[in-house]
């Protein structure tokens, strides 16, 4: 099962993704992780896109679905979330070629709704394990032990570079401008599917799972 979890920052995306690989052996297809890795392996192309994801605008189409294309040849275990890919309707384009021509289908597009203060709270609280890249936030879910990762023991918390205020409302402005199209776009072909995202973590769970089965 191929599935899209489209939402805007904060919206919960990584976190349900996470999940679903642990339980349902999919594969999560981050376009935020891919160019960050891309960013810290310092190449042109990483620093071309590090000015850009700090001030919270997008990274030009042709980039992003380079890096989806080289995913999708790969193995595909138990389906590909995508998780902020297409965030552009040249991309949803892009994605139903790509799908076409590997044979694959998309199966649904999970839409997760929250609101706009909300999503400041918690993008301005959130931090990730710099080892294996669980992600916690300093109200709603912090680890047992202050400081050390639940999931690999590892002591090395980070926050994001655009994890500020400033950049959130950059890219709260684009995903308004550029990627909420992409709702109408995915209900007219009957793929939509929403959830609400502020709920508890474990309700958002059982919402998407519910949509799943
Ligand atoms: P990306 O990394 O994709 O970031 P994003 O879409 O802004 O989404 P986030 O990762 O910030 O949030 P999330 O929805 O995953 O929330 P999370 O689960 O962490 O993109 C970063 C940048 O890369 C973009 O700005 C752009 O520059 C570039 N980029 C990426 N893809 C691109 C593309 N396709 N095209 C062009 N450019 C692209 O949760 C957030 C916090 O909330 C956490 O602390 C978590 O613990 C907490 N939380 C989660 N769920 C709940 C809940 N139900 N209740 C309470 N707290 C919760």
């Amino acid at each position: 099962m191929n599935i899209i979890l489209l939402g805007p920052p904060g919206a919960g995306k990584g976190t349900q993704a996470r999940h679903l690989v642990d339980t349902r052996d999919m594969i999560q297809l981050s376009t935020g992780d891919m160019l960050r890795e891309a960013k810290d392996s310092g190449t042109e192309m990483g620093n071309k896109v590090a000015e850009v994801m700090a001030r919270g605008d997008l990274v030009t189409d042709d980039i992003v679905i380079g890096l989806i294309r080289e995913k999708l040849e790969g193995d595909s275990k138990g389906g590909f979330i995508f998780d902020g890919f297409p965030r552009t309707l040249a991309q949803a384009d892009a994605l139903a070629d790509l799908m076409e021509s590997t044979g694959q289908t998309l199966d649904a597009v999970i839409e997760m709704q929250v609101d706009d203060a909300a999503l400041v709270e918690r993008i301005t609280g959130r931090y990730t394990c710099g080892e294996c890249g669980e992600v916690y936030h300093n109200v709603t879910k912090r680890p047992k032990v202050e400081g050390v990762c639940d999931n690999c023991g590892a002591s090395n918390m980070k926050q994001r570079a655009d994890d500020n205020e400033e950049s959130l409302r950059q890219r709260l402005m684009e995903y308004y401008k550029k990627t909420s199209p992409l709702i109408g776009y995915y209900y007219a072909k009957g793929q939509l599917h929403t959830v609400d995202g502020l709920a508890d973590i474990d309700d958002v769970r059982a919402s998407i799972a519910s949509v799943l089965d």
